[in-house]
């Protein structure tokens, strides 16, 4: 049975930050050069009680390395064009030709709602405008540039796509540990890992303080994707606001799935305790990263 309290508190960390970017992707997507039913599809695929983990991560790391003042560049743009690669690889993750879902985020898939076609093209244009957003909204050209190259080499061919890749089984992965890690780490883990980077990139990280950002988001990604995985095998249709059951009813490479539920949880553990330890240089100012992460442990329980 999951615990629905630390839902709630997950949600409560995350709720200024999640308003913020709430506030900011609904301005974001009214653009009235748009298509009225792309528009429509895009807020339905974007505004509709995600959690925001990603935004949040962003913004959490641009705290944990520079106060207010001392910050290169203000990270919500990145916040909002993180959040609209993600819906985007929601909506197509969901859709018949991937998982097949009809549920995401408690209410009917875009795919639907919109029809497929639809579907396919909201989330492309979710993607592009992400990056318009990037180009876009950052005075200086080069904070711009690192933001947009680490997240399309997060979302893209070697990172996020890649793992979409492994999971459909449409490229040879190799079994056990390896192969199913080589999934995690790229399906969601590297989304995660750029946020953090983005944040740091914002706060005018150095190398080394990017690379422990970096180090942390992939830990924290293997967790997360963990914990769904959990989530998926225990959790219910009310809880995760998606049908649960799934991964096991499609024969998905999961951690549950080939570690069972107890070994899972125990990775969990020990993926989301090196991640409090890559913070360790960043001290007292990446305290709500660590609670964070402390509550991203016990998700699934
Ligand atoms: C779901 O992500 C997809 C995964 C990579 C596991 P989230 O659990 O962050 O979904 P939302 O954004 O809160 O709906
Ligand atoms: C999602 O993995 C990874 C993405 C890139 C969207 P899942 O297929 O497990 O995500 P859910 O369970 O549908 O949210
Ligand atoms: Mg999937
Ligand atoms: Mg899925
Ligand atoms: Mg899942």
């Amino acid at each position: 049975m999951v615990n629905v309290s630390i839902a709630y508190r997950i949600g409560d960390l995350l709720k200024p930050y999640a308003e913020a970017v709430n506030a900011a992707l609904a301005s974001a997507l009214c653009d009235e050069a748009v298509p009225a039913t792309l528009a429509e599809a895009m807020r339905y695929a974007c505004l509709n009680g995600g959690k925001r983990l990603r935004p949040a991560l962003v913004m959490l790391a641009t705290e944990a390395v520079a106060e207010k003042d001392r910050r290169f560049a203000d990270p919500l743009g990145a916040a909002v064009a993180v959040e609209m690669v993600h819906c985007y690889s929601l909506v197509h993750d969901d859709l018949p030709s991937m998982d097949d879902d009809t549920l995401r985020r408690g209410r009917e898939t875009c795919h639907v709602k919109f029809g497929e076609a639809m579907a396919i093209l909201t989330g492309d244009a979710l993607l592009t405008r992400a990056f318009e957003i990037l180009s876009d909204g950052f005075a200086e050209a080069g904070i711009a540039l690192k933001l947009i190259r680490t997240l399309s080499a997060a979302a893209g061919p070697t990172g996020m796509v890649a793992g979409q890749v492994a999971d459909m089984e449409l490229c040879e992965v190799p079994s056990g540990d390896t192969g199913r890690r080589y999934i995690h780490l790229r399906k969601t883990a590297a989304l995660l890992r750029g946020a953090v980077r983005m944040g740091g990139i914002c706060a005018g990280a150095s190398e080394a303080q990017l690379d422990a950002l970096g180090e942390f988001g992939e830990k924290i990604g293997l967790a997360f994707q963990a914990a769904d995985d959990l989530l998926d095998a225990v959790g219910s249709a009310g809880t995760i606001g998606k049908t649960p059951g799934k991964d096991a009813q499609t024969g998905k490479r999961t951690y549950a799935g080939e570690l069972g539920i107890e070994q899972t949880r125990r990775l969990v553990t020990d993926l989301t305790n090196q991640a409090g330890i890559a913070l360790e240089p960043f001290g007292p100012r990446a305290k709500k990263l660590q609670e964070l992460t402390d509550l991203l442990a016990q998700r699934d329980r």
